[in-house]
Formats: structure tokens, C-alpha cells, sequence
């Protein structure tokens, strides 16, 4: 029995049983026999959930891009590995074949060392979805740089943040960027972003869409010709199992973003076992996945699991609608595609157009679909089930975190019986629990709770960048010896689940973490507002919409409400990015608060979703006559 491709329903409950009784010699077997390790680890797994501390493959060596690359060079130098397809299809894909990519990114790694980026060293790459993000990603770990990619939809204060968060030394990016028929000005939001970053001394810059662009003397330089200069060999650093691979940010419900770190051994393990049995992966397979590299997913199911395994990966430049709305299908016939990975919000965007966008394509090539980020509505999974994959192709929906850094809970296609909205059943090795609010483990099936995992897995964040006591307080405070995933979720009466939502202040918007609270700090500095509440309600196209609850301060009464809107969204707009614009706002003579001045989100959340007839206790507010107002209030809000 092979612990490593799950094939059929019974294997997967043997090899399940088998990494709950022996957690260890299962994720010791996986490593030995599938990776190529420089030395061998002296210890597989040491771990307390009360510091919190977790060491996977402790005295091990190795380099993750020997693992992506070079190993895959003797038996598949000429097979892609990265197929680019451009934003304008008449531009023509690129096929990376392992020879070539690994000639990229040995160049690109001299580059870093010749601009003196060293081991250890935290690079921020701000790209689109160009080779060159897949690339620099690579060449940062074959030096043991720590790379911190920042989705380049992100606002110039956002980038700037984050930069500084981490102390990055460099940025990587590009003139501009390409998003359907905008092109979009990258290099000028880094100029902003860097007049208050003092730490990063160059910026290498990939010319993409060649616009006009300022360069900075002696701080800003053209990759380009960098590139051309740089020897094709570049050796592999080795570094230790537990030294950090990456920094991503995700939104918390209060503060800064978080910039979770993610180890090098377990997260390569990890990523590659789940994307192997998760996606089914076979060795002629043209695998696709729509997320940005900037995300997690992009990360661990673009680049890392997918090299890992020697595939072909696609990487996608453009958006659905453009040039119009069947271009994914237009790809995935073209390519030829074999498993297809997405977001709820870009099914139930495409679902709206019409089928001849679908039915024009021959999608027959498809053999798994997945998707990922937030829940799946019924509707929604029916309609890729029925028109995507004819209901020839497993669903995978598949639940997870940035700070998971794989894959947690998901169906086994051609294993697992697939339920709509259901995430079925934990990944070998993964124990979930569910939470009663008092802390207590709700046992037995047909239960509903917070959703904790008891156990350590090999691609768990190690930390929080710079704040351990933060990683401390927010994942393993709330229950005793397990991590809190922020999740609600359910367990059916076989044991599935069903993932029911977040149960902290994060709204998910489009498949994207926001944080209400930074959202919040961007409003409240316009010098009209006097304080506002963000809460989430739903939205057929993004799942949740944001809904902002704002009061004016006595010099911002009798000013146009709409001139307002449109401030305060732009507001939005430059401190943290387009995705977190509200999509209502309703400007409210006051909010009801607790007796202890705070601000009852619940009753906010329930005007917002117009679930008004009933609002629970009211009678603890210092302000109930709030309530009545804010719900006549709502009726003229669009
Ligand atoms: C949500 C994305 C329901 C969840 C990989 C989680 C999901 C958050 C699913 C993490 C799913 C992700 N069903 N909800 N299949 N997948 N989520 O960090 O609330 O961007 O906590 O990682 O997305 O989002 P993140």
C-alpha cells in the first residue's frame, strides 16, 4: 500500500487510521521516499501546542527548488513546467519546460546574490501573474531568501506595510500590469509605497507592459539585462528544515495584517502530498489553478506542490471576462486542461453569463474540478458540476488557510462520495475537533462548533512574523492544546464536514480576507466620519459584501451622502485596495453599543442582512433607541 497516492475509499480510511496511530513513521515514510533531502532529519516531529512550537524533519537539509527543479531534470527536462497563458490570447502561451525554468531561476539567483541579497534576507515580490512572479519566487529559496509576495491588487499604503513589517531589502516588480483591457500602472503604486520604507535599498524592475515608468537612480534597476549578465549555474543553498521558506500576510480581525511564516521541509511535504491525491495527479496531467500567486493557494498549489510532483502548472495573466466571458473554457480547451481549480465567486460570476460561453468549448478534458477559499452555495456547485464538468469530474471542495499552508479538509476525487457544500472528510494526518463555546470537544457526529485541529500537521505556520505572543493568542488561546481556525463548521452523521463560516470579525469577500477593523482605521480618517462598523451580508456574485455603518461628526452633517460614498470608498481604495470598497453604506445617526462603549456588530449584522423581526435582547444597550432608527434607516440604503 502506497501511503503517498491514495486510490479508492478504503485506502484512504487505512492510510487515515494509519497517520492518527503513528503520526511520526506516516509523515517519516512520505519524506524518505518521495523528496530529495541533503541530510537526513535527526527527529521527525517535537511539538507543544502551549509555547506554541512545532518542528517537522529537525536536522534535516535541503533546498525546496532541488525538490522542484533539478531533481525532476534527468527524467523530465523537456516536459513544461510552467505554462504561461498571457492576459491577450493573441499573444501566444509560453511553454517553460524544467531545462528552461531551471536556467531562469538559476540566473535569477545570481542575480539576487549579485545585488546582495544573502540567506535569510526578506525580499517583497509585488507581480502579476507573469513567469517572472513563479521565477523570483524560486530563485529567492534557492538562495535561502525569505520571499514575501504581496498580491499586486494591493493599495501603495497596503504594499508599504508589509514591506516594513518584515524589513525587506528589495522589491521585485514590474513597469505594469495587464488586467483585461486595463493596463495598470505597478511600478508607480511601488514608488508611493517606498517613500516610507527606508529598508529596501533596490528594486528590480520586469518590463511587461513597457509603459512609461520613472526609474530611480541607484535604487531601481532593469532585471532584463541583469538576467542577460548572470552565469546559468547557480548552486543550491542548503538550509535546515525548520529555516523559514516564506512570509505571507493575511487579514486578522484587529491590527496590522499578519505575516505568517511558513518552515521549509514540512510545507514542501505538505504541499506536494496533498496536491498529489487531492487533484489526482497523474503524470501527462495539464493542471490549472486560477489564483494569484500573491495568495496562499497560489503558493502551495501554483508552484510549489505542483513542481514538486514534476507537473505541468498553468498560470494564468488575464481575468474570466476578458476578451469575453468564455475565456477560462477557451483555456482549458486549448491546454487541454485535466484539473481545473477556482473560486466559488468566479463560478457564480460565470454562471450568470450565458451557456454559450461555456458550451462552445470542448471541456472533455477535464477529469477533476476544485475550488477553494470560501463556502460553496448549493446553486452554484450544481451548475460546475453540470456544465463544467458534465458531472463526469469530482468536485473537490476544499477547505483550508494561509496559515494551514496546505490543504486541511477535502474530498478525494474518485474516492471520497462528494456532497454538495461539504468538505467531507480531514486530509491524512489532519485531526480536526469542534468546539462547544466553553471550550469543550464536542464528541460523536451530528454536532456544530468551532473548528479546531489537535494536532500538528508538517505545513502549519511556525509563527507571526515579529509578534509571537500574537501567533500565541490568536491560534492557541481560545482551546487547550489545539490550533483555532476562526472557522464554524458541522459534522454530519458520517463524519463530514461542512464548513459554516468564519466566526471572528474576517469577512470574506470574493474568496479574499478582510479584516473589519483596518477597513475601519481607513474610514474613520476622513475628517467628516466620526466612527463607523463594517459588517458583512450576503452577495449572489462575492458571497459576502461589505456593509458599512457610518456616523458623521457635526461638521460632516448636511453633506452629500453620495460625494461622501465615493471618498470614503476612495479612502479604501489607497490605504488597503479595491476589494475592500463597501458596497453599502448606510450613514446612521449612532451606533448601538454595550454599556461598555462597544459596538454590538450582531444586531449590525442582522439590519444589514435584513433579518430584522428578530434582533435577540436589545434591553443590555446604553443606546436601544439606536435600533429602531438604524432599521428604518436601512430600508433606503441600495
Ligand atoms: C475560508 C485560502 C468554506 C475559511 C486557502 C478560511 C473556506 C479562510 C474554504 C481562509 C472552503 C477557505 N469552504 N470556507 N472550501 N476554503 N475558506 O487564508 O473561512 O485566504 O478560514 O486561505 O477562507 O482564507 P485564506
Amino acid at each position: 500500500m502506497s501511503n503517498y497516492h491514495i486510490k479508492h475509499l478504503e485506502e484512504y480510511w487505512q492510510v487515515y487510521r494509519k497517520s492518527l496511530r503513528n503520526p511520526e513513521s506516516f509523515w517519516e515514510e512520505i519524506a524518505e521516499e518521495h523528496f530529495l533531502w541533503r541530510k537526513r532529519w535527526d527527529n521527525v516531529l517535537s511539538w507543544d501546542f502551549s509555547k506554541p512550537e512545532v518542528k517537522w524533519f529537525e536536522g534535516a537539509e535541503l533546498n525546496i527548488t532541488e525538490n522542484c527543479i533539478d531533481r525532476h531534470l534527468a527524467t523530465r527536462g523537456d516536459k513544461t513546467a510552467i505554462l504561461f497563458e498571457p492576459n491577450d490570447p493573441s499573444e501566444g502561451a509560453q511553454h517553460i519546460t524544467y531545462n528552461e525554468l531551471h536556467e531562469r531561476v538559476s540566473k535569477f539567483a545570481n542575480v539576487l546574490k549579485s545585488q546582495g541579497i544573502k540567506k535569510g534576507d526578506r525580499v517583497c515580490i509585488y507581480l502579476p501573474m507573469i513567469p517572472e512572479l513563479a521565477v523570483s519566487v524560486l530563485a529567492c529559496a534557492r538562495i535561502g531568501a525569505i520571499h514575501s509576495v504581496v498580491f499586486a491588487g494591493f493599495s501603495a499604503t497596503a504594499l508599504s506595510t508589509r514591506i516594513n513589517d518584515c524589513d525587506c531589502k528589495m522589491v521585485i516588480c514590474s513597469d505594469g500590469s495587464f488586467r483585461g483591457n486595463k493596463t495598470i500602472d505597478l511600478k508607480g503604486i511601488v514608488d508611493e509605497a517606498l517613500k516610507s520604507c527606508e529598508g529596501v535599498s533596490t528594486v528590480l524592475v520586469a518590463e511587461r507592459t513597457k509603459s512609461d515608468i520613472e526609474m530611480k537612480e541607484g535604487r531601481d534597476k532593469w532585471l532584463q539585462p541583469l538576467l542577460d549578465e548572470a552565469d546559468s549555474v547557480c548552486k543550491a543553498t542548503v538550509v535546515k528544515a525548520e529555516d523559514p521558506l516564506f512570509i505571507l500576510y493575511t487579514s486578522g480581525s484587529t491590527g496590522k495584517p499578519k505575516g505568517m511564516v511558513h518552515t521549509t521541509a514540512g510545507y514542501m511535504v505538505y504541499s506536494a502530498y496533498t496536491f498529489k491525491n487531492v487533484f489526482q495527479y497523474r503524470e501527462a496531467d495539464v493542471y490549472w489553478c486560477t489564483a494569484d500567486i500573491g495568495w496562499i493557494t497560489g503558493h502551495s498549489y501554483i508552484v510549489y506542490g505542483p513542481l514538486a510532483n514534476g507537473a505541468t502548472t498553468v498560470m494564468f495573466e488575464g481575468v474570466p471576462s476578458y476578451p469575453d466571458y468564455g475565456r477560462f473554457w477557451e483555456i482549458v480547451e486549448k491546454h487541454k486542461v485535466t484539473q481545473f481549480y477556482t473560486a466559488p465567486t468566479a463560478i457564480r460570476a460565470l454562471a450568470k453569463e450565458n451557456l454559450e460561453f461555456v458550451n462552445k468549448y470542448d471541456l472533455s478534458s477535464l477529469k477533476v474540478l476544485g475550488t477553494v477559499g470560501e463556502p460553496i452555495n448549493e446553486e452554484a456547485w450544481h451548475w460546475y458540476n453540470d456544465n463544467i464538468g458534465k458531472k463526469n469530474s469530482p468536485i473537490v471542495d476544499t477547505w483550508w488557510q494561509t496559515e494551514t499552508g496546505g490543504i486541511m479538509i477535502s474530498p478525494i476525487p474518485y474516492s471520497t462520495p462528494t456532497i454538495p457544500t461539504y468538505a467531507t472528510l480531514p486530509l491524512p494526518g489532519i485531526q480536526p475537533a469542534l468546539m462547544d463555546e466553553n471550550g469543550k470537544e464536542l464528541k460523536g457526529n451530528q454536532v456544530e462548533g468551532r473548528l479546531c485541529i489537535k494536532f500538528p500537521w508538517p505545513s502549519m505556520a511556525r509563527t507571526i512574523y515579529g509578534n509571537h505572543e500574537r501567533y500565541r493568542d490568536t491560534y492557541f488561546s481560545a482551546y487547550e492544546n489545539a490550533y483555532f481556525t476562526g472557522d464554524g463548521a458541522l459534522r454530519d452523521a458520517v463524519g463530514y464536514y461542512r464548513i459554516t463560516g468564519r466566526v471572528d470579525d474576517v469577512i470574506i469577500v470574493s474568496g479574499h480576507n478582510l479584516g473589519t477593523a483596518p477597513i475601519e482605521d481607513a474610514i474613520n480618517e476622513h475628517p467628516a466620519v466620526a466612527e463607523s462598523a463594517i459588517v458583512g451580508y450576503p452577495h449572489d456574485i462575492k458571497g459576502n459584501a461589505l456593509y458599512g455603518y457610518i456616523t458623521l461628526k457635526e461638521t460632516g452633517e448636511g453633506r452629500n451622502h453620495d460625494n461622501l460614498s465615493k471618498e470614503i470608498n476612495q479612502l479604501i481604495t489607497d490605504r488597503i485596495g479595491p476589494i475592500a470598497k463597501l458596497n453599502k453604506i448606510q450613514f446612521a445617526s449612532g451606533l448601538p453599543k454595550t454599556r461598555s462603549g462597544k459596538i454590538m456588530r450582531r444586531i449590525l449584522r442582522k439590519i444589514a442582512c435584513k433579518e430584522t423581526s428578530n434582533l435577540g435582547d436589545t434591553s443590555t444597550l446604553l443606546n436601544p433607541e439606536v435600533v429602531n432608527e438604524l432599521i428604518e434607516q436601512s430600508l433606503v440604503v441600495s
